[in-house]
């Protein structure tokens, strides 16, 4: 099946269950078995069965089989946010002493949880321009255990050559992980240039209705397990084979953290996905009308969006997302005061902290998302003071274009 048709049928099979067509919410907890053995069974993984929420449930497990097929990967994990899931990868693969490589310009939240966060553990980490290839080669260290990138960095927009970064890692021996949020599978799955790890915030566009924070880890199988520097994962790889990382997650890491999704976010998430191809196309229909719309606003300093014939990542777009920009933007007005300005009057626009919805939604970055790090420090992660963020939503794009003149009017 392809991405349209695996969208609205992948991972769960009517007849299997009820005949229910949606996938029910098995608002559950605990699994009761008729005998103490057939519950040892499944504890030592010699009989397959659920025992508890916080381990596996039959809802999210339909979410995380039609992600797995979306992204062709081996397994997935669905976790409570995508900053959950980027845990569950870190506490999964680090030790204190070990360094992260990753691109800047990333969603604030993560590089925080790099620094900050593992840094408390004593993880180190680089930052290298996304655009720069040559850097991930030079900042790779012995103790450098993954490479992490955004397929389109937030709020940078900045595209990396996934392959080229792909075969930077494999020559170290080590996975690259790459944020496939901004792009989805409806534009780009990742494993097929090189990435071992996907992972997304299924809060923004899968979801795409604002109404369900979740995230998802998922194998794609590129990367040999009985191979590689994580000796513990290693040595689950004997019995488990290629499922050995996400073995490792399932039993040890996601158990112990507790970072499961609700049953019922997996529902509405499973639901949000049937309509995500076509929402997706949309987004980047709108944005790329909206990019070429503020390119010629007299007002309007500067726009970054990827799909731009003008802009420097055009040709990865092309390659990588088969000329799809995705649907989130940046532009530059006069002064900080004058974004301010502009977010004030917009009226079908939404002010708020949070991307891929079918709506409109603008954001001040360096007042908001990035206001914990020094001007300087924002300056290096793309951010700046005169910028707005727009992801781009499914409306007419007549009403966007009205609502941001008689915005932009009053700047
Ligand atoms: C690219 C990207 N990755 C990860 C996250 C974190 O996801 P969540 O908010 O679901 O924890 C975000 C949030 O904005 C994001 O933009």
């Amino acid at each position: 099946m392809r991405t349209h048709t695996l969208a609205v049928h992948g991972g769960y099979d009517p007849e299997e269950q009820t005949g229910a067509t949606a996938t029910p919410i098995f608002q559950t907890i605990s699994y009761a078995y008729r005998s103490a053995e057939e519950l040892a069974e499944v504890f030592a993984g010699t009989a397959p069965g659920y025992i508890y929420t916080r381990i596996a449930n039959p809802t999210t497990y339909a979410l995380e089989r039609r992600l797995t097929q979306l992204e062709d990967g081996i397994g997935s994990l669905v976790c409570s946010s995508g900053m959950a899931a980027i845990t569950c990868i870190l506490a999964g693969l680090l030790h204190a002493g070990d360094h992260i490589l990753s691109a800047a310009g990333i969603f604030g939240g993560t590089v925080s949880l790099f620094k900050n966060t593992f840094g408390r553990f004593g993880v180190e980490t680089t930052l290298v321009d996304a655009g720069d290839t040559e850097q991930f080669a030079k900042n790779i260290r012995k103790n450098t255990r993954l490479i992490f990138i955004e397929t389109i960095g937030n709020p940078r927009m900045d595209v990396p050559d996934i392959p080229a970064i792909a075969e930077i890692a494999h020559q170290a021996g080590i996975p690259l992980v790459v944020d496939n949020t901004l792009t989805t599978p409806v534009l780009i799955r990742p494993k097929d240039w090189g990435a071992d790890i996907v992972v997304h915030s299924t809060t923004k566009f899968i979801n795409g209705h604002g109404n369900s924070i979740g995230g998802v880890i998922i194998d794609t199988g590129n990367f040999s397990w009985e191979e590689g520097p994580f000796k513990d994962i290693r040595t689950l790889a004997e019995k488990a084979g290629e499922l050995a990382f996400l073995g490792h997650l399932r039993n040890l890491i996601y158990r112990d953290l507790g970072c499961c999704a609700s049953a019922f976010n997996s529902f509405l998430t499973l639901t949000s996905l049937e309509t995500l191809p076509g929402r997706m196309e949309r987004h980047c229909a709108n944005a790329a009308l909206l990019a070429e719309y503020f390119g010629k606003h007299p007002k309007v300093r500067w726009v970054n969006y990827p799909g731009l014939p003008s802009s420097q990542f055009h040709g990865r777009v092309q390659k990588l997302f088969g000329g799809h920009g995705g649907g989130l933007l940046t532009f530059g007005l006069a002064s900080r005061e004058a974004a301010f300005k502009f977010i004030n009057a917009t009226k079908l626009a939404q002010n708020l902290a949070n991307l891929g919805d079918a709506k409109t939604l603008v954001i001040h970055p360096s007042s908001t998302i990035f206001h914990e790090f020094p001007l300087d420090e924002q300056k290096a992660m793309g951010v700046t003071e005169d910028m707005v963020r727009v992801s781009v939503g499914i409306e007419d794009f007549d009403d966007i274009e009205s609502d941001f003149a008689q915005a932009l009017g009053q700047t």
